[in-house]
């Protein structure tokens, strides 16, 4: 349980980045028999962004973290920690969010990566959670950024026009709450993993191959774990502080098909005018799709101060969570 004191972890920030080069459907059809219709409409995706060449996760990542401590009218020198959900570190270590707190000029603190797939902001955030509720942290940021092009066998049409490049953060800042559901912050998290099903999703390369290796997926498969696992993820947090879906503003889901993001919203009984949406510009950035929809949901105006969100992934692992939070 995760309501253990009256202290919240409460999010002061959020910015993003996307690389500038954007890849619309329609480029795939000249290598790869695919069409603009099937993608659109078997994923809703209709573009993502790529990152140039030399131009690294943790860059990525550096620039949303900018943006986000641009947003909260703060210095990097405010921060006690950075923890970074990716699984494309520029380098099997050190951790890319080292890197991003020497390009930020923090020189005290901490940072580290975590890995867990499209999954990881999720975990990311409730480790960030826990170190805030223990007071080992004041201030936290926490950065999903990915740069899946990185691992696309270009060869691969069931994979390779799904995925994209890009960061998203946001700062969680200590504040005290009375402990009630109406505390601004997280509320409640819940996450699980699964590694029986770690051959579904995979890259087939990594230290024991002695190189990187490309993302292999069985598509099917993921997509019936998905909607059934992140309705019932979403509402397991929401059941641990007393809640239920209607009581919701809006949900942020991981973006990788509209498909499994409706008929997860399906199942939860939303409507789709309470999903913040963004599949269609970004691709499946992985751990970086929940934050970049965050930044992108409160840029359109969509998320207020004060709103009752609840945010779900699954990817690679499995590993799959939801996290609820009044923004
Ligand atoms: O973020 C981590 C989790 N990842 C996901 O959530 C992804 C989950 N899975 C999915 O989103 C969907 O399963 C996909 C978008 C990957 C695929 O959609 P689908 O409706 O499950 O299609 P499928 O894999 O069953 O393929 C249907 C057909 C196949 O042809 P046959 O065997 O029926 O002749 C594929 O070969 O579509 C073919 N196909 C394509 N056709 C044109 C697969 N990829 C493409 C393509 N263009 N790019």
């Amino acid at each position: 349980m995760n309501t253990v004191s009256h202290s919240r972890a409460v999010v002061i920030g959020v910015g993003h980045y996307l690389p500038e080069r954007v890849v619309e459907n329609a480029e795939f059809e000249a290598s790869l028999d695919t069409s603009d219709e099937w993608i659109r409409s078997r994923s809703g995706i209709e573009r993502r962004h790529f990152a140039a060449e030399g131009e690294t996760t943790s860059d990525l990542a550096t620039k949303a973290a900018q943006a986000a401590l641009a947003d909260a009218g703060l210095d990097a020198t405010a921060l006690d920690a950075i923890v970074l959900a990716t699984s494309t570190a520029d380098m099997t270590f050190p951790s890319a969010a080292t890197m991003v707190q020497a390009n930020l000029g923090m020189t005290k603190g901490f940072a580290f990566d975590v890995q867990a797939v499209c999954a990881g902001f999720i975990y990311a955030l409730a480790n960030a959670q826990a170190l805030i509720l223990s007071g080992q942290a004041r201030r936290v940021m926490v950065i999903g950024a990915e740069t899946f092009s990185r691992i696309m066998d270009w060869t691969d049409r069931g994979t390779c026009v799904l995925f994209g490049d890009g960061a998203g953060a946001l700062i969680l800042e200590a504040q005290p709450g009375t402990g009630s559901n109406d505390d601004r912050g997280i509320l409640s998290t819940d996450l699980n993993s699964d590694g029986r099903h770690r051959d579904i999703l995979y890259v087939d390369g990594g230290v024991a191959t002695q190189n990187t290796g490309f993302l292999r997926m069985q598509g099917k498969e993921v997509f019936r774990h998905a909607v059934e696992k992140l309705a019932a993820t979403a509402e397991t947090a929401l059941s641990k502080i007393g809640m239920s879906a209607d009581e919701i503003d809006w949900v942020v889901p991981h973006q990788a098909n509209i498909r499994i993001i409706s008929g997860t919203a399906r199942k939860l009984g939303l409507p789709m005018e309470r999903v913040v949406v963004t599949v269609q510009d970004h691709g499946n950035t992985s751990a970086a799709s929940i934050p970049l929809a965050l930044s992108v949901g409160k840029a359109r105006g969509q998320i207020r101060q004060g709103d009752m969100i609840v945010t779900e992934a699954i990817g690679g692992g499995l590993a799959w969570g939801a996290v609820v939070l009044r923004w």
